[in-house]
């Protein structure tokens, strides 16, 4: 493969920052990638809109991605993945990676005939995305669900593990989860990482917690890895951010989701999506 492929960017997209712990999975798996990130902001939540309007806002800010030409676009965003994947897979001239598949496939791995548990956002669980790639890898498996509407906006407030109103909301949604103690619990959505350690507390020490965003970037790497497309280790790889809303806010708040400061955000309209 020429070098000029390999140094061809990732984009990713998320409906605001979630997507941002995606791609600190990606910055640790692959160091040398130069990564393009859309977040559709002024557009999020995506998950408590439907499954049409999901997969339109998709097309656009996968549409969006491609003017950066990239080799690979990564969905890094549970509910677009559920609704909206294998619309852009048949649309897009790269390949397209999401959440959902590698999520499942990880659970799996974990415990290979379930029961599994998936918690994530209404249009996720509706969609029934995780249910059907389990059931495919486990035929006859338990899938307990739980939507959990209210943690996107309460981590984005900047809530964490230790805040009361975190754990009183967490321990309401796991109610039925707790008392079933499936092996694994998959985090279904790109803010839920952030609460890992509360959740843990919740689930016990017998529940593995699987993170989507994490088996996701290991697809990517074994993506690329597989198709002589990963970047040179020697580079250093570099990460530039778009945002439909306020980038100063985008800025700001970025830092829980990434794990470092970010900087230099760009704004880019919804009406500039539809061109
Ligand atoms: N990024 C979304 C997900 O992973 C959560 C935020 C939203 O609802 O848009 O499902």
């Amino acid at each position: 493969m020429e070098a000029t492929q390999r140094n061809r960017c990732i984009g990713v997209f998320d409906s605001g920052l979630g997507g941002l712990t995606v791609v600190r999975r990606l910055m640790e798996q692959m160091p040398g990638e130069d990564i393009v990130y859309l977040g559709d902001s002024a557009r999020v939540p995506y998950g408590t809109k439907s499954a049409e309007t999901v997969r339109r806002f998709a097309m656009q800010d996968a549409a969006f991605l491609m003017r950066f030409d990239p080799k690979l676009v990564v969905v890094a965003c549970n509910t677009a993945s559920a609704s909206a994947l294998e619309h852009l897979q048949g649309r897009l001239e790269v390949p397209v990676i999401g959440m959902i598949r590698p999520g499942a496939a990880a659970a799996a791995a974990q415990a290979p005939s379930g029961p599994f548990g998936v918690i994530a956002t209404e249009g996720t669980i509706a969609s029934g995305a995780y249910q059907r790639e389990l059931a495919a890898l486990a035929p006859g498996c338990e899938v307990l669900t739980g939507s959990c509407p209210l943690l996107v906006p309460i981590v984005e407030e900047g809530r964490g593990n230790d805040d009361p109103i975190v754990l009183h909301v967490l321990g309401d949604y796991l109610r039925l989860l707790q008392r079933k103690r499936p092996p694994v619990l998959v985090l279904g959505c790109t803010h839920y990482p952030l609460l890992t350690r509360a959740i843990a507390k919740l689930m016990g020490p017998d529940v593995a917690l699987i993170d989507s965003g994490q088996a996701a970037a290991l697809a990517v790497k074994r993506h690329l890895l597989d198709n002589d497309l990963a970047a040179p280790a020697c580079r250093t790889g570099t990460l530039r951010c778009y945002s439909t809303d306020n980038p100063d806010r985008f800025a700001a708040v970025a830092g829980r989701f990434l794990g470092r400061a970010v900087s230099g955000v760009h704004w880019v309209g919804t009406d500039e999506l539809n061109l």
